[in-house]
C-alpha cells in the first residue's frame, strides 16, 4: 500500500473513456493525434479518481436535529433506542418519492465529482418494506445508467428492523429472505447484498441467512461489522467469502485473521468514528497484518455527513496512523477491490477507466496533509473533463 509508483512529469493518454498510455513524457515520442484535446497538468498532481466503496448517498430529510443533541453529549445508540436515527430517516424516505430520492442523490453526485470521487458504492436500507426497499434500490439502478457517476448499488434490506416489526426481528428476517430478497435478485437490481450485523439490529444467525440468501439471489455479500460491539461478523465475513467487512472499530484478533486468510478486503471508515467520536478501527495493525484496508465515507445523514475521501484520509493519517500513500492506496485501488472492480478503476493504468483527479497541490501528501479545502481542480471521468 505503500507503493505508489509515481512518475515524475508524466503524461496519460485517454482514448474512448480508457487510459490507453500513461508513463514519462520523455517516452512519448508520437505527435498527439488530432481531434484529442491535451490538458497542461504542470506543477499539479493526478492521481486515481476516489473509489468510495461504502455509502448511504440516497436518503431523504437531515439529521440536523440528532447532531446537535449529539453536541450536548448524547450518543448514536441513545438516539438511536429513542427512535431516532435510522428509523428517522426511514420515516422520510418512505414518503418521498423516487424522483424527489433521485434528485436529492444527483445532486450530491455531482459534489462528490468536484471533490474528486468517480465510483461510489449506494446501498438501499432507509425504506424496509418490499415498497419503499425496492423504491430505493431501483432508483439507484436507475442512477447507475443516467449519471455520469460509476454508481454501484448495494441492497441493505437489513439495515435495521422497521418499527412494524419492533420485537419480531426473526419475522423480518422472512420476509427478507422469502420476498425482498428473492425479488431483488431476479430484478437484477444488486451488485451487493449488505447487513448490519450489530446488538439491537442483526445478530450473527440472521445476518449469515440474509448474506447467504442474498448470495443464491446473485448478490455478493458485505456486512457492516464489529461496529459498535464485538460480534463476531468479521469471522462471519471470512465463512460467506464477503468481498469486505466495513466498520470493524471493535475487531477482535480472530477476526483479523478470518479477513486476512479468506482475502476480506477491511474497509474502515474514519469519518464516522470522528463523527461519533467513537474508537477508531486498529487500520494499523490490520495493515501490518496483511489485510487489505480500504478507506470510504460512509457518507449518510446519521453517522458520517461528508462524502469528502480527502477529508477521510486525513482522519485516517492523523488517527489511526496510516501513511497519506497506505490512505491514497486504501482510497482508490483497494476501494476497487472492495467492489470487485479493481481491473477497471482504482488506478492510472492502461485498459483501466480513465477517471482522473488533477490536483493543484506540490505532492500528494497534501490531499491528505492540507485538510478541510478542496484541491481537485479537475475530474476526468471515462475520459469526459469535468472542469
Ligand atoms: O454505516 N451502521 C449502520 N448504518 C450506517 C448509519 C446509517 C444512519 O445512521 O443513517 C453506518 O454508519
Ligand atoms: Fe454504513
Amino acid at each position: 500500500m505503500e507503493e505508489l509508483g509515481i512518475i515524475t512529469n508524466a503524461g496519460v493518454l485517454c482514448m474512448s473513456g480508457k487510459i490507453s498510455w500513461v508513463g514519462p513524457m520523455s517516452d512519448w515520442s508520437e505527435s498527439l493525434p488530432t481531434g484529442f484535446s491535451e490538458i497542461d497538468a504542470s506543477g499539479k498532481v493526478v492521481v486515481p479518481g476516489f473509489v468510495d466503496s461504502h455509502t448511504h448517498t440516497m436518503f431523504a430529510g437531515h439529521r440536523a436535529q440528532e447532531f446537535v443533541l449529539r453536541s450536548r453529549g448524547a450518543t448514536y445508540q441513545e438516539i438511536g433506542e429513542a427512535g431516532g436515527g435510522i428509523l428517522n430517516t426511514i420515516r422520510h424516505v418512505r414518503t418521498a418519492s423516487k424522483k424527489e430520492l433521485k434528485r436529492q442523490t444527483a445532486r450530491y453526485l455531482a459534489e462528490m465529482m468536484k471533490h474528486g470521487t468517480t465510483t461510489v458504492e449506494m446501498k438501499s436500507g432507509y425504506g424496509l418494506d418490499m415498497d419503499s426497499e425496492v423504491k430505493m434500490i431501483e432508483a439507484i439502478h436507475e442512477m447507475e445508467k443516467e449519471e455520469m457517476m460509476s454508481v454501484v448499488p448495494t441492497f441493505m434490506g437489513a439495515h435495521a428492523v422497521p418499527p412494524e416489526y419492533a420485537g419480531r426481528t426473526s419475522a423480518y428476517v422472512d420476509l427478507l429472505v422469502n420476498e425482498i430478497i428473492p425479488y431483488v435478485g431476479k430484478r437484477k437490481l444488486a451488485m451487493f447484498c449488505d447487513v448490519f450485523c450489530e446488538r439491537g439490529y442483526f445478530g450473527i444467525d440472521d445476518a449469515e441467512r440474509i448474506l447467504n440468501r442474498g448470495k443464491d439471489a446473485g448478490m455478493l455479500p458485505k456486512i457492516h461489522a464489529e461496529e459498535l460491539y464485538p460480534m463476531g461478523g468479521a469471522e462471519l465475513a471470512g465463512r460467506v467469502g464477503a468481498v469486505s467487512a466495513d466498520h470493524l472499530e471493535h475487531i477482535t484478533e480472530s477476526g483479523m485473521e478470518a479477513l486476512k486468510t479468506s482475502g476480506v478486503v477491511a474497509t474502515v471508515l474514519p469519518g464516522v468514528s470522528f463523527f461519533l467520536n467513537h474508537g477508531y478501527a486498529p487500520a494499523r495493525r490490520m495493515i501490518d497484518n496483511g489485510v487489505a484496508v480500504a478507506i470510504a465515507s460512509d457518507f449518510n445523514p446519521g453517522s458520517c455527513m461528508s462524502f469528502s475521501m480527502p477529508m477521510m484520509m486525513t482522519i485516517a493519517c492523523a488517527q489511526m496512523r496510516i501513511s497519506p500513500a497506505e490512505a491514497l492506496t486504501a482510497a482508490t485501488l483497494n476501494g476497487a477491490a472492495a467492489l470487485n472492480m479493481s481491473s477497471s478503476v482504482g488506478s492510472i493504468e492502461t485498459g483501466k477507466k480513465a477517471d482522473l483527479l488533477i490536483a493543484d497541490i506540490p505532492d500528494y501528501t497534501f490531499l491528505a496533509y492540507h485538510f478541510g479545502t478542496n484541491h481537485v481542480v479537475t475530474t476526468i471521468k471515462n475520459g469526459t473533463i469535468l472542469e
